[in-house]
């Protein structure tokens, strides 16, 4: 059989001239260092069969030339025990060889994907703010199976050398004329593979492209936010004539691929039966001059067809080595990629009640470059990752909370307010200062438990495409159902549920059950209670909440917070004039501090913002998107700012 030329996204021509990297084979060695014995087996077991395969025709030739002129009964039953015994032989021997091959592939496949998965996840935040999920996507199986690849060419090349050997060493014994006649379509077959074997493999690496990009215009107009878009912008019919347009040119390679798959296969079994013919013709004449045996000949014939197959496979099992160790490379790259913000040597544990003291130390911050972080290969085409480090974003950021007490973070959009907060959970490290957690640094204690002591709401709390209940019990596997009901009636949020037909058992997610902004950030609310975590960071979602939805919230949040140390970031300034303590940020710096009245006081920024939002008549909230409003009371305060809080 020949076999079809699966290729990925690669250039033939470039592989032609990449040399095999022996760095990534040796690699690739080493990661599959668990199965070399078992590939040891593997190949055993296929070298036995090339030589089993060897005899069948030879017990026709015995039978022929020996046997029946010999009309001895007792060698043809020999001769047919014979070719039983190695028919069984071959059946058990494939058997094993199946066994093995599939326990090494899959096996490899696993390991990779496993490795990936667990290497990805602890990527940094950032890696997943550039990483496109597609590419990332094609590496855990497109790659993964393609380095696999590594496996099936080391088998067949084994299998083809030897099956190659054995068939020509017992042909030249035979006849060395017959043999060199049959040789002589050679160049022929290689001349079609090297041209229509690689217009074959350009063919199917276009219709990849193809396929992929159909796929892409799939995923985006196939889920709620694109398929809203296509329906408020009335495009529809251009949508689908764009798509027939995609799909049509994957029709079309189709039926090129179709032909000229046909017209390889069928010119290479054509030439496999002109030098089958040539064995008959030259067989034939050298058995009537008396050179050579009938049974000779049926074996000769025999053999000429196991000739060209491995001779064609040979041929491109280097492009198939390079390809596949293209994919161990890419595999790799991804393993290789560094993690900036992993867990010290002998971190220390959080204590899993701790007191919940934060001290933010002279924080400076700016965002690191993405060459840092980024694999090159898995960004947006074309993109090239920046070696530059963003402006700073924190310059100099100091406070303290005391357990139990409330910070509230306000400020104009963009201010760093959202940033600031990702330095506690450790989304980024710090730059330069620092931040601890009971006296800890968060740098020096285990990932684990730092996660274990902070529980974030964000402005858009993400949900699994699950169940109410099961999206809860991600914060706590074990939580009953009452703890749930608790912890809903906590943040405000049970009676929303329990009027659900299907109640806790509710789907929701981008395919389920579409809950307001209010709800889900409730509903976030709820999980961060049942985490139980002594430090609290809420982001105050800033989708336009009415005035009902807003005093659930307070209510969620007054018994959330209690006895918890908290961080909330408001844009309501309504939910925080009970903080302990209220900073105001702009520009990556704390303008000004103090308790609601300390700043009301005070006539500062925050009186203006204050007296803006609720005093002047004007409702708008300070919220990201009413920026251009809030930034020009911003810029008024940043004058008044620096001559007088200023940190
Ligand atoms: N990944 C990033 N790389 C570079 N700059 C960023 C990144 N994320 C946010 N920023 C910038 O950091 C600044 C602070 O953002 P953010 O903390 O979200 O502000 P806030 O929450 O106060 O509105 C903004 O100017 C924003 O553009
Ligand atoms: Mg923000």
């Amino acid at each position: 059989m020949y076999r079809m030329r699966y290729s990925q996204s690669l250039d033939p021509e470039a592989l032609k001239k990449a040399a095999i990297d022996r760095g990534t084979l040796k690699r690739a060695w080493q990661f599959a260092r668990h199965y070399h014995l078992r590939i040891g087996i593997y190949l055993g077991t296929i070298i036995l069969s090339a030589v089993a395969g060897v005899v069948p025709p030879l017990i026709f030739k015995q039978l022929i030339d020996h046997a029946i002129p010999a009309r001895s009964q007792r060698s043809v039953t020999l001769l047919f025990v014979a070719a039983i015994v190695v028919a069984v032989a071959m059946t058990g021997l494939g058997l094993i060889n199946r066994y093995f091959g599939s326990v090494i592939g899959e096996g490899l496949i696993f390991d990779l994907r496993a490795a990936l998965y667990d290497h990805v996840q602890k990527m940094p935040i950032a890696f997943f703010t550039r990483t496109q999920t597609g590419a990332l996507l094609s590496r855990m199986n497109n790659d993964v199976i393609g380095a696999q690849g590594t496996v099936t060419t080391l088998a067949t090349v084994t299998s083809d050398v030897f099956a190659l050997g054995m068939t020509l060493t017992v042909m030249l014994l035979l006849s060395w004329k017959v043999t060199l006649a049959s040789l002589m379509i050679l160049p022929a077959i290689i001349v079609l593979d090297r041209k229509l074997g690689r217009r074959l493999a350009a063919l199917s690496r276009h219709r990849m492209g193809l396929n992929a990009t159909m796929t892409t215009t799939m995923t985006e107009r196939f889920n709620v936010s694109g398929a809203l878009l296509v329906k408020l912008f009335g495009r529809p019919d251009a949508e689908s004539a764009e798509f027939a347009h995609r799909a049509g040119d994957v029709r079309d390679t189709g039926i090129s691929l179709a032909m000229t798959a046909r017209t390889y296969y069928g010119a290479l079994a054509l030439m496999g039966s002109f030098g089958t013919a040539a064995v008959y013709l030259l067989g034939a004449r050298s058995v009537i001059n008396g050179s050579l045996k009938l049974g000779a000949l049926v074996a000769l014939a025999a053999y000429v067809t196991k000739l060209y197959s491995p001779l064609t496979d040979l041929a491109s099992a280097r492009t198939d080595l390079l390809t596949a160790l293209v994919s161990f490379e890419r595999v790799f790259e991804v393993l290789d990629a560094p993690r900036p913000l992993t867990e010290k040597e002998g971190a220390t544990a959080l204590a899993p009640v701790g007191a919940g003291t934060i001290d933010v130390e002279d924080v400076w911050f700016r965002f690191p470059a993405p060459s840092t972080y980024a694999v090159a290969s898995l960004e947006t085409e074309g993109s090239v990752p920046g070696t530059e480090p963003s402006d700073w974003i924190l310059r100099g950021v100091s406070f303290r909370a005391e357990p139990g007490h409330m910070i509230a973070l306000v400020g104009p959009s963009g201010a760093g307010k959202t940033t600031l907060t990702s330095l506690l959970s450790r989304l980024y490290d710090v730059t330069a200062g620092s931040v601890r957690l009971d006296n800890h640094d968060v740098r020096d204690v285990t990932l684990q438990s730092l996660a274990d002591a902070i529980g974030v709401v964000p402005q858009d709390p993400h949900l699994f495409h699950d169940s109410i209940a099961a999206n809860l019990r991600y914060a706590r596997p074990g939580a009953t159902d009452d703890d749930l009901i608790a912890a809903c009636q906590a943040a405000r949020i049970h009676d929303v549920i329990a009027s659900l037909p299907e109640g806790y058992d509710t789907v929701v997610g981008e395919r389920g059950y579409r809950l307001s902004g209010g709800e889900k950030q409730r509903l976030a609310i709820a999980r961060v209670l049942l985490k139980r975590p002594a430090i609290v960071i809420l982001d105050e979602a800033t989708s336009h909440l009415d005035s009902e939805n807003e005093a659930l919230i307070q209510q969620a949040l007054a018994t959330a917070l209690a006895g918890r140390t908290s961080v909330v970031i408001a844009h309501r300034l309504s939910t925080i004039q009970a903080a302990d303590q209220i900073l105001v940020v702009e520009a990556g710096k704390i303008v000004e501090r103090g308790t609601h009245t300390e700043l009301l006081d005070a006539d500062g920024l925050y009186a203006e913002l204050y007296n803006t939002q609720y005093n002047g008549g004007d409702d708008s909230e300070l919220a990201e998107g009413s920026g251009a409003h809030v930034d020009a009371v911003a810029g008024q305060g940043e004058a008044e700012g620096r001559a007088g809080i200023g940190s």
